[in-house]
């Protein structure tokens, strides 16, 4: 087994469950110590206490001071940060003419401040360790989009943007920034959206989903996790500023159904 991040110090937003619990497992399997900031403290606490060196930090990431202090917590308990992993992010489904704006502050803070708050406290951090590496997680949302996710899709086109500029701010610090965009990954947020649509056949929804993605299926939470390793490690010492698809070749497919020859 590599272990890549021996001596690294990696802090997942939105660690407790999903994508983010699987990039926290990963990162400990590789040798990271690893901080996890979510809300749900039940599933982080629990999660933390199952790996070494893995600690939890209750977190709402559209809160700036909660920010600040995940990122002090790996500071303090483990001497640094090396990786961020933002990730925490939420769906709400709706037409724009009933967006509330409760809604949308949820959303938008959430999916975009949540990043401009972590990548705030990390970078500062990041630069005494002499560089480091953020993963923002997007969507394939950002690029092509379906009904009733207006604010979701605006707030990773938003989280895109946000990684490009900040990417080049920082790159002279060695300091790499990288977007994912997810296509269909299976987690409790894409079983709940199941469930909204058909309670009674969460996976028979899921298996049509999957059936949608050329490669046949849904994505699993480790397959992001382990492009966001693949991002964070010195094998992509090069690669800034960008956003990676991890869609099973979603965003390459054209709603094109031959006629019958
Ligand atoms: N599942 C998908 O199909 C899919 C596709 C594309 C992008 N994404 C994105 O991937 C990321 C992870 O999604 P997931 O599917 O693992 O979702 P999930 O709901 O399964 O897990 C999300 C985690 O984030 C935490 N969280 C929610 N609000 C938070 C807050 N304010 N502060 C801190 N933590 C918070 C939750 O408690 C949970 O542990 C999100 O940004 C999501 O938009 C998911």
């Amino acid at each position: 087994m590599s272990r890549r991040f021996d001596g690294q110090v990696a802090l997942v937003t939105g660690g407790a469950k999903g994508i983010g619990r699987a990039a926290v497992e990963a990162f400990s399997t590789e040798g990271a110590a690893v901080v996890i900031a979510d809300i749900d403290a039940a599933e982080g606490e629990a999660l933390a206490q199952s790996l070494p060196r893995t600690v939890f930090v209750a977190t709402d990431v559209t809160r700036i001071a909660d920010a600040e202090r995940a990122v002090r917590v790996a500071v303090e308990t483990f001497g640094g940060l090396d990786i961020l992993f933002s990730n925490a992010g939420i769906v709400m489904y709706n037409l724009i003419e009933n967006v509330t704006e409760e809604h949308y502050e949820r959303e938008m803070g959430v999916n975009f401040k949540g990043h401009v708050w972590m990548c705030k406290y990390a970078i500062p951090e990041m630069r005494k360790r002499g560089g480091g590496a953020i993963v923002c997680t997007s969507s394939v949302q950002a690029l092509a989009t379906q009904t009733t996710v207006a604010i979701y899709a605006a707030s990773k086109a938003a989280t895109l943007a946000m990684v490009k500029a900040v990417a080049q701010d920082h790159a002279h610090e060695h300091i790499r920034v990288n977007a994912i965009l997810p296509g269909s990954v299976d987690t409790p947020m894409l079983r709940n959206a199941a469930r909204e649509f058909d309670p009674n056949d969460v996976d028979g929804v899921i298996a049509r989903w999957g059936n949608m993605h050329p490669i046949g299926r849904v994505i699993t939470a480790q397959d992001v996790a382990k492009l966001v390793l693949f991002l964070c490690s010195d094998d992509a010492s090069a690669l800034t500023g960008a956003a990676y698809l991890v869609d099973g070749g979603l965003m390459a497919k054209l709603p094109v159904i031959l006629p019958d020859s």
